[in-house]
């Protein structure tokens, strides 16, 4: 009897000193705040609970969404309750002894949140609904990826974070006029969106290339506008649309459609900004209603032909029908999007036409301009009236300083951060979206093995970017976003390429503290992300493993003369530490047993292409690449 006793007082003295496993702290991104790590574990099992508040119906919503997140992960269909007890996810209010910086944290950002995993039970704390949202997405960060198909339960590491972003606006933007993305597509890049708590998904609705957003009360736009001849190849160079030329390529949203993707990103905490490019941009609009043009010629939908100059795709400023029809675009819009701001675009507005036409040639007479760009002013300016009345903001690309900024404009900035200093140093808002570091469509790695565009924007300098520039108000400062152009991006495979991982390094960037952004450790944790992006079967570029290659002079004189790249050096180095380029020039596929790069190399007499690969601990990370020498540049 006594040996009983002491055997289960042994056993409860065990069980109660018994630690949980310790586990590895999965990588997460955005880096948060502030992370301290516990001892220990929290068993995640098919018997776990779900703690709300049942009375809430946005905490309702948060646990049907992380349960949903958790039966795709791990197969579990988790009860809902309303009592805190042992294994248990809880969703709270912040707790009154948390450290004095939650109290500053939650009051000044809705979106911060507290994560505590302890043994017994996980908790998720914050003062919004948005809050505990973005904190179920680094919940999610911390379930581990292996084997979870058939796994009976899941060790989550023991830890406690206070989180915040850095920035009130983190957006992507995808543009659906170039290449039509169904709601399905839509609705899954705002999916992942989420996970990396961006909070903005800007749609670039209406463009030359396609009217996208049904207006009922000016159906020609969808019916002619939505619509081109379909062309496959290299933008810009397409045949333009022959005579009796069916128009079968585009589409666009109906209300409702726009109604559900618009609830599917309020369900992520994430707001549409739509956007309507006026006055230039405008050819599917002028395709569908020509009396809005300068020219009123019958121009067709542009399938990504050479045009500009040539027909004329600007609405015309000194129409009043043009407000007419505009006053009727807007007040459709701002009944469907609930976000405060509609964006107008206001960019790359050819105005030779203008120049040309009386009316905006008498217009400007009597309004005592000198200018065409003023005459662009004047129209955003109106369009800024337009709005308000339905109680929008505004906001357009940085040519709408051009010829006098309107009074309440908010500024994208996209051409370099000058025209978001320039805003910002008159006081008006500004989200900072440069060519420089936010571009998702341009090449992330050596064009000549990469999908076709225009310029290099490589991981690291999106990494590197900074929204506030020095001296500038940071409180004018919204944000950042990253921009999707889809000219040359036809499938929504392509779309995820060209985002990620660049979208974890502007996650990174606009959510994390500066002094936490670190080159090196984001890449290690990228990778680990780059599995969870194959559990979800979401695309992503590798282009980050490959060398940079260029050509250096051998000797003086040597660049200058013709074919100098033939008897030039090439010279590697990776984005990466801890890559070993392996190379040839004999149009052989190089591996590990090829020659290592170390130095500059001369390019052997005869050879015309480079090929290369880059190896880690025996491992292939980056592409084949087969490089035309001629190609290359010093
Ligand atoms: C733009 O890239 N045209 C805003």
């Amino acid at each position: 009897m006594i040996k009983v006793t002491t055997y289960i007082f042994a056993l409860i003295l065990m069980t109660a000193c018994a630690k949980t496993p310790q586990v590895e702290i999965p990588a997460l991104i955005p880096i948060p705040v502030t992370l301290d790590a516990g001892d220990g574990s929290f068993e995640l099992n098919s018997r776990t609970k779900i703690v709300i508040n049942v009375d809430d119906p946005a905490q309702v919503k948060l646990a049907g969404y992380l349960n949903n997140e958790l039966l795709s992960v791990l197969g579990y269909d988790l009860d809902v309750v309303g009592q805190v007890g042992k294994n248990t996810i809880s969703l709270e209010a912040p707790s009154q002894e948390s450290a004095q910086f939650s109290e500053l944290s939650f009051q000044k950002n809705p979106e911060s949140y507290q994560l505590d995993v302890e043994d017994l039970k996980i908790r998720v704390a914050a003062t919004s609904s948005e809050g505990l949202f973005r904190g179920i997405q680094t919940l999610m960060q911390l379930i581990p990826l292996e084997n979870n198909e058939k796994a009976d339960k899941v060790l989550l590491p023991a830890l406690h974070i206070e989180d915040y972003p850095r920035f009130a606006w983190r957006g992507l933007m995808l543009d659906v006029s170039r290449h039509f993305f169904t709601v399905e597509e839509v609705k899954s890049y705002i999916d992942q969106m989420a996970k990396y708590k961006f909070n903005i998904f800007h749609w670039h609705l209406t463009d030359d290339q396609g009217w996208r957003v049904e207006i009922k009360s000016l159906p020609k736009l969808t019916e002619v506008g939505a619509w081109r001849v379909p062309r496959t190849g290299q933008w810009w160079t397409y045949d333009p649309p022959a005579e009796n030329e069916k128009a079968t390529n585009g589409g666009y949203y109906t209300h409702e459609q726009i109604r559900e993707v618009v609830q599917y990103a309020a369900d992520r905490y994430i707001q549409v900004l739509p956007e309507i490019d006026v006055p230039g941009h405008s050819l599917s609009m002028i395709a569908a209603y020509p009396h809005l043009s300068s020219t009123e010629l019958p121009y067709k939908v542009n399938p990504g032909s050479k045009f500009y100059t040539i027909e004329d795709n600007a609405l015309n400023p000194a129409k009043e029908e043009v407000y007419e029809v505009m006053d009727k675009v807007f007040t459709e819009i701002a009944e469907l999007f609930p976000f405060e701001y509609i964006h107008v675009g206001g960019d790359e507005c050819y105005k030779g036409f203008w120049t040309k036409d009386k009316l905006c040639q008498d217009l400007m007479k009597k309004e005592g301009m000198s200018h065409v760009n003023e005459l662009q002013s004047y129209f955003i300016k109106r369009m800024e009236k337009i709005l308000q009345s339905k109680g929008k903001k505004l906001i357009g690309w940085d040519e709408i300083l051009e010829g006098g900024l309107a009074p309440e404009a908010n500024v994208m900035s996209w051409r370099g951060m000058k025209g978001g200093i320039k805003a910002a140093e008159m006081g008006h808002k500004v989200v900072m979206t440069p060519t420089t570091h936010c571009y998702l469509d341009l090449y992330q790695g050596d064009p000549q093995v990469e999908p076709d565009t225009y310029s290099m924007l490589r991981l690291r300098d999106v990494y590197r970017f900074e929204p506030v520039p020095e001296g500038i108000d940071e409180e004018l400062i919204l944000g950042g976003q990253g921009n999707l152009w889809t000219e040359s991006v036809y499938t929504l495979g392509h779309a995820q390429y060209m985002t990620w991982p660049r979208g974890f390094a502007l996650a990174e960037v606009l959510w994390s503290e500066k002094d936490d952004q670190d080159w090196e450790e984001f890449v290690g944790r990228m990778e680990e992300h780059f599995d969870r992006l194959d559990a979800v079967y979401v695309n992503y570029a590798v282009s980050v493993f490959d060398p940079i290659v260029g050509l250096k002079a051998q000797g003086t004189g040597l660049k200058a003369q013709e074919g100098s790249r033939l008897r030039a050096q090439v010279v590697m180095e990776t984005e990466l530490v801890g890559l070993d380029i392996f190379y040839s020039f004999d149009d052989s596929y190089p591996d590990e047993h090829y020659p290592v790069y170390t130095e500059p190399v001369l390019v052997p007499l005869g050879a015309t292409v480079l090929r290369v690969v880059t190896y880690r601990d025996g491992k292939q990370m980056g592409k084949q690449m087969r490089l035309e020498l001629s190609k290359l540049t010093f």
